[in-house]
């Protein structure tokens, strides 16, 4: 099996609040996540597809067809946006980075297995919040 991976990045807003819990609590739990006037993050991405290479061009998947669809399922509904306003299919999820992560891996799944070659799979999505905090969604490895 073969992975390739393409990475992007944008720029958003975001607020990590659950209204379900008290002022305290929240302040707490999220740290500076919590502040009320929204922050942001640089954000990169990372999209990883697995399989076996077509014979004919030698690609598991094409990367600029890959790197459109990336723009236009994650990048451009998500750069300089409000992570918790702003980006429809965000709606009632709490922007972490995990929950990103799950979220931009479902936009993405169906398009991607589109155009790669033949039963290749999106694998996973990465993200990354900062350098050092990284949440990756993989359902393949969840059933090992
Ligand atoms: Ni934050």
């Amino acid at each position: 099996m073969i992975f390739v991976t393409r990475k992007a990045h944008f720029n958003a807003a975001h607020r990590l609040h659950n209204p379900k819990k008290s002022e305290e609590w929240n302040r707490e739990t999220f740290g500076k996540c919590n502040y009320p006037n929204w922050h942001g993050h640089n954000y990169v991405i990372e999209v990883t597809v697995a399989g076996e290479a077509d014979p004919d061009t030698g690609f598991v998947i094409d990367l600029g067809k890959l790197k459109g669809i990336i723009r236009e399922k994650i990048t451009e509904p998500c750069d300089h946006r409000n992570l918790n306003l702003d980006v429809p299919f965000m709606e009632g999820i709490m922007p972490t980075t995990e929950n990103l992560a799950k979220a931009f891996y479902k936009e993405l799944k169906e398009e991607v297995e589109a155009i790669a070659y033949d039963d290749s799979v999106l694998y996973s999505v990465k993200v990354f919040e900062t350098e050092r905090n990284i949440a990756e969604y993989c359902p393949y490895r969840m059933k090992e």
